[in-house]
């Protein structure tokens, strides 16, 4: 990454993990070990039930809290939804929007992605914009297509201002809880389209100064090799960051 203008950003994404008791347990063994490791920011993106256990037990740490998702609407009659005002109330900072998982299983569109970044950018979350490429497109060698256009709709009508809060997470889908990972190469020149893509809509100030983060069975035997790339700032962690051990070594890499 260049340190010069961005900062590594580690977030785990837990998925459906972890009871608030279990959310308890992982974030007292979690805490000790990332404290004063400030050379990246340390986020945890935890089920909505956890929030408030998170957000209790970080204060005054150097763990940040996030949800997964978030509904566009502000409120009314979306039975099973959260807003973006209520997570932001609850303490979280940041929102996993877009993940393949919400796309291959919950009918996420390009739209909604859109939809939901707006929403917390305007509620002033820190979006986690998810975006990357099928098997099969890889295959068919359409990957900048779709990353890009993903990208694209995703920002429609996103200020180059607001575009800086966004961070963007690659995750190549035929890397999510595989244990395949895009080799380092890969992860970088996926990043850089992504880069390239904000260049053209926002200019390269803009573009230098977001946070793209690469996703997809991250975990220490790989992290260092993949954040020591110039276009890869971070990364969005899954399996690894149920292990307090894990993430740490992670949040180790990119210091
Ligand atoms: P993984 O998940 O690290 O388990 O592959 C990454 C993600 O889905 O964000």
């Amino acid at each position: 990454m260049n340190k010069n203008v961005r900062k590594a950003v580690i977030a785990g994404n837990w998925k459906m993990n972890m009871t608030p008791s279990e959310t308890k347990k992982l974030l007292s063994e979690l805490i000790p070990m990332v404290e004063g490791k400030t050379g990246c920011d340390v986020v945890v993106c935890v089920p909505f039930v956890d929030i408030d256990t998170a957000v209790a037990m970080t204060k005054g740490t150097n763990v940040k809290v996030g949800a997964q998702n978030v509904h566009f609407e502000k409120n009314g009659a979306f039975t099973g939804e959260i807003s973006a005002d209520m997570l932001k109330e609850c303490g979280a900072e940041y929102v996993v929007i877009g993940h393949s998982e919400r796309r291959q299983y919950f009918g996420e569109t390009d739209v909604t992605v859109n939809l939901r970044l707006k929403a917390a950018l305007a509620a002033g979350l820190t979006p986690i914009l998810c975006v990357g490429e099928l098997l099969d497109e890889r295959d068919r060698d359409v990957t900048a297509e779709v990353v890009a256009m993903q990208t694209k709709i995703a920002l429609l009508d996103v200020s180059a201002e607001d575009a800086k809060k966004v961070i963007v997470a690659y995750e190549p889908v035929w890397a999510i809880g595989t244990g395949r990972t895009a080799t380092a190469e890969q992860a970088d020149e996926v990043c850089g389209i992504i880069r390239s893509v904000l260049a053209a809509k926002y200019g390269a100030d803009v573009a230098e100064a977001v946070t793209i983060q690469y996703g997809g069975s991250m975990k220490p035997g790989n992290a260092a090799e993949l954040l020591s790339k110039y276009h890869v700032d971070g990364g969005l962690i899954g399996g690894a960051s149920l292990k307090a051990s894990d993430f740490t070594a992670i949040v180790d890499a990119a210091q």
